[in-house]
């Protein structure tokens, strides 16, 4: 069986989904926390409740007790570990929140794969331990001492204690930097959802700086693919980058969504937010060479099938 956390979220749920349908055990675990709507969670493993490879508890991984009762009822081999409070700016805001959630809620997972002799245990991190870098691409190799916000910290606070579990008790993990995901219930806080519903309903959208930023956007289907390859490959500790290796200009960003939404957009240029990165662009040569994996979905694909998604979904349409 494999554990994932995070079920119940946008990555989460088309992880598990993966699973499923290869036929594999998911034991699916999320709290369902307010930091986007509840309902939006509901909705994304409603297909999934109707699987009989999936069992869900709804847990938080702060609770190393409650954690320990779902260990205790099913024989977890391998874990995927993706549940964490998510968002730049808010945790510039509440850092204690992303402190207790993210590194709390990681050292009971590790803690737990320890107690329970897990081998195979893969982490969810994030392009944000890059915080100012200077240099394009990132590379793993990258010096990552110095992140600009609290949620950039402690996913890199995870990779070390990741790290120290690895040295410690031998297991496989591997931590992979994640570069802004996008795709079909992607998460409502995040510009392209956010520029898609405000295009949509005719309101205006701000755009932070002067619209130049760059993010390198990998489509959901292809994380998924990196997770399930390091799940099942990967050995010793690594950190992996799993990102589109073609940053896009915000403005392009918005040309595209206001094209496939048939909509023009209205634009309101606001300041340049705190903790925010002016680019992201991710070396993807350690994924090509350890997992065999690399992109498949470009851009325009992935925002043409975001598009379609976001005109279908009642959700989407009324939150
Ligand atoms: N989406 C991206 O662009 C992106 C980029 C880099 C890294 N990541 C990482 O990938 C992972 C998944 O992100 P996502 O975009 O699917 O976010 P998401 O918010 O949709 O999913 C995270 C899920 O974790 C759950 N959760 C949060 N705290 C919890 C707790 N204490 N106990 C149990 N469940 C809890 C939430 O309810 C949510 O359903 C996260 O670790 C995130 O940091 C995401």
């Amino acid at each position: 069986m494999i554990l994932v956390t995070g079920a119940a979220g946008f990555i989460g749920s088309h992880v598990c989904e993966a699973l499923a349908k290869e036929g594999k055990h998911v034991i699916g675990v999320d709290n369902f926390n307010s930091y986007y709507s509840p309902k939006i969670k509901e909705s994304n493993i409603e297909a999934l409740n109707k699987n009989k490879n999936f069992s869900l508890y709804r847990e938080d991984i702060k609770n190393i007790d409650g954690l320990k009762n779902i260990f205790k009822n099913s024989k977890i081999e391998k874990i995927i570990h993706l549940a964490a409070r998510v968002g730049v700016r808010p945790s510039i805001s509440m850092p204690d929140a992303y402190v207790q959630d993210n590194i709390q809620g990681t050292l009971n997972l590790l803690e737990l794969a320890r107690e329970n002799s897990i081998k195979n245990f893969v982490f969810g991190s994030s392009s944000s331990v890059y915080g100012g870098n200077k240099k394009i691409p990132f590379s793993e190799n990258d010096e990552v001492n110095s992140q600009i916000s609290p949620y950039g910290f402690t996913k890199r606070s995870c990779e070390l204690l990741c790290n120290t579990y690895h040295n410690l008790y031998g297991m496989n993990i591997a931590c992979l930097r994640f570069f802004t995901v996008y795709g079909p219930r992607g998460r409502p806080d995040m510009a392209i959802y956010k520029f898609a519903k405000m295009i949509n309903e005719e309101k205006k959208i701000e755009v932070y700086g002067n619209g130049t930023s760059k993010r390198d956007y990998t489509y959901v289907s292809d994380i998924v693919k990196g997770i399930l390859l390091a799940l099942e490959k990967n050995k010793g500790f690594e950190i992996i980058n799993l990102g589109d290796n073609n940053p896009v200009i915000l403005k392009d960003v918005i040309r595209l969504i206001e094209n496939n939404l048939d909509k023009k957009a209205k634009i309101k240029m606001a300041e340049k937010q705190q903790g925010d990165m002016e680019v992201t662009y991710a070396n993807i040569s350690k994924a090509k060479k350890l997992l065999g994996w690399s992109p498949e979905i470009d851009f325009k694909q992935g925002i043409k099938s975001f598009t379609e998604w976001f005109k279908s979904n009642k959700i989407s349409l009324t939150l």
